[in-house]
């Protein structure tokens, strides 16, 4: 297969160098973005007089019907070219002849590589956000069932202090939120086109890159070629910020396993998104959420894989920078499952309130309660804790919780204690005090999640921010 570069050379490629160096196997995935690169181009060219009108006018013709082509299925791009970008000359020369030629002026694989990466993130950046979006539509709804609905909150995986189901999974929602942060973060700090920075020192040519990346949906152009060229600090960034989705979604994942276990059964997880065993017939299997919580290592390896990559390459285009894209891919397309996934089993999961309130009234969640009770009386806090533990120990031996004791037994340890303690270190009581913003008390959950509300009614796309306004003349 000849080579877009072939001018130069008087032998044939090896065929092993050949399929070592080609990339078409795995960058056609981006097909669409290198073919909208190339209307704009073509476009910018035309407008500027260095392609005539007629020219301009057959590529952009041309360049569509071969993107419809790929997208009907009409046209398969073959694994013969060596990527994406010589696919689709090639396919050009083959429809146009000398016209086709010209698609290529003013510009490299270079930056054209680098436009295609930035345009596909820029996509998968926005499906991330789209579906954090769902998952917190999701847990918001749950949340706003469940402010009621008491459990044990843990610490050390021991039991702690009683919360409620919409309080523990206001935490996640909290997370997701802030993984959309990143994703807008992100998706502003990317938002430079990178085309027109040539192989790397820009062109001869009168491009106008402004109307480029006007065309193509960016603040404005890259400001330095060399920078242009080789740029991978933005898709660095999203596989960070994908890296932290799933740590949540793992740590999450994990409790998940943990609640629909047969000793907790605080959930049970919907037959669709559960799985049996092949030879143990009881079994009824937590697959999704151990998948996920698996699944999060390949995309910290591809993170880690692109930081060792880029680290040692001078400037400014280096053939190492190919490698961004395989484990990338695979990293975007394994988060987005992820996500679907697990929304799904979340919005299917079915939360057994009983077993989580029995799980909280035992296991003194409420011993600080009754600590504080002592203190609220006048015991300072640290004989409180003393006192509290004396009754803990008391309780142990009799297999009973503090609110079974007796007030004669309690007087027996502290005088301090009368009939009140009772109402003081019921669950409810417990909950309902907690009344700080932040904390599980209903009246401070039902404000957070007016909150939350407020939040998810906003379109963080229209609001441009000032320091990107500034760039953008
Ligand atoms: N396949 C290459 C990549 O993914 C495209 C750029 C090639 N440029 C070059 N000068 N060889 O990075």
């Amino acid at each position: 297969m000849a080579q877009l570069w072939g001018g130069r050379f008087t032998k044939e490629t090896d065929q092993l160098v050949y399929n070592f160096n080609a990339s078409i196997s795995f960058d056609k995935k981006f097909y669409r973005q290198d073919m909208e690169g190339s209307i704009a181009h073509v476009k910018m060219l035309g407008k500027q007089g260095i392609l005539t009108e007629r020219e301009t006018e057959d590529l952009v013709k041309a360049v569509k019907d071969i993107l419809h082509e790929v997208e009907t299925g009409e046209l398969t791009i073959s694994h013969e070219y060596e990527d994406i970008h010589s696919f689709v000359e090639a396919t050009l020369i083959d429809r146009l002849g000398d016209t086709g030629k010209k698609l290529h002026t003013g510009r490299s694989r270079n930056d054209q590589v680098a436009l295609d990466m930035r345009l596909y993130t820029r996509q998968e950046v926005l499906a991330v956000d789209e579906l954090l979006e769902e998952i917190l539509q999701v847990l918001l709804k749950v949340m706003e069932e469940h402010v009621d609905t008491y459990m044990p909150g843990f610490t050390h995986l021991q039991k702690a202090q009683p919360v409620t189901l919409a309080h523990h999974l206001g935490a996640y929602f909290e997370m997701f939120k802030r993984d959309r942060g990143r994703m807008q973060d992100i998706y502003r700090r990317m938002d430079y086109c990178p085309l027109g920075s040539g192989a790397l020192a820009g062109t001869t040519y009168d491009l106008d890159r402004y109307y480029t990346a006007d065309l193509l949906g960016f603040a404005g152009p890259a400001l330095n070629s060399m920078d242009g060229v080789s740029d991978r600090d933005y898709l660095i960034e999203f596989l960070s910020a994908l890296s932290t989705v799933m740590m949540h979604l793992s740590r999450f994942s994990e409790e998940v396993i943990i609640w629909n276990s047969n000793e907790y059964q605080f959930v049970e997880i919907d037959d669709a998104y559960s799985t049996g065993s092949s030879i143990m017939p009881q079994k009824k299997n937590p697959d999704i959420a151990e998948l996920v919580r698996g699944k999060t290592g390949r995309v910290y390896g591809a993170l880690v894989s692109l930081l060792t990559t880029m680290k040692g390459i001078p400037l400014a285009y280096n053939k190492d920078m190919q490698e961004d894209k395989e484990l990338a891919f695979d990293a975007m397309d394994t988060v987005k499952g992820c996500l679907a996934l697990f929304t799904g089993m979340l919005s299917t999961m079915n939360f057994n309130k009983d077993r989580m309130e029995a799980s909280a009234k035992n296991g003194f969640t409420n011993a600080t309660d009754a600590a504080d009770y002592l203190v609220n009386h006048g015991v300072p806090f640290r004989d409180a804790h003393g006192i509290v533990g004396q009754i803990v120990l008391y309780c142990i031996d009799k297999n009973i919780a503090i609110d079974d004791m007796s007030l004669d037994e309690l007087k027996a340890i502290s005088p301090v204690f009368e009939e009140d303690i009772f109402e003081a270190v019921s669950m409810e009581t417990c909950v309902r005090k907690r009344l700080t913003i932040g904390a599980p008390g209903q009246e401070a959950m039902k404000k957070v999640i007016a909150l939350e509300k407020e939040y998810l009614a906003q379109d963080w796309k229209n609001e441009i921010p000032d320091w990107e306004k500034s760039l953008m003349k």
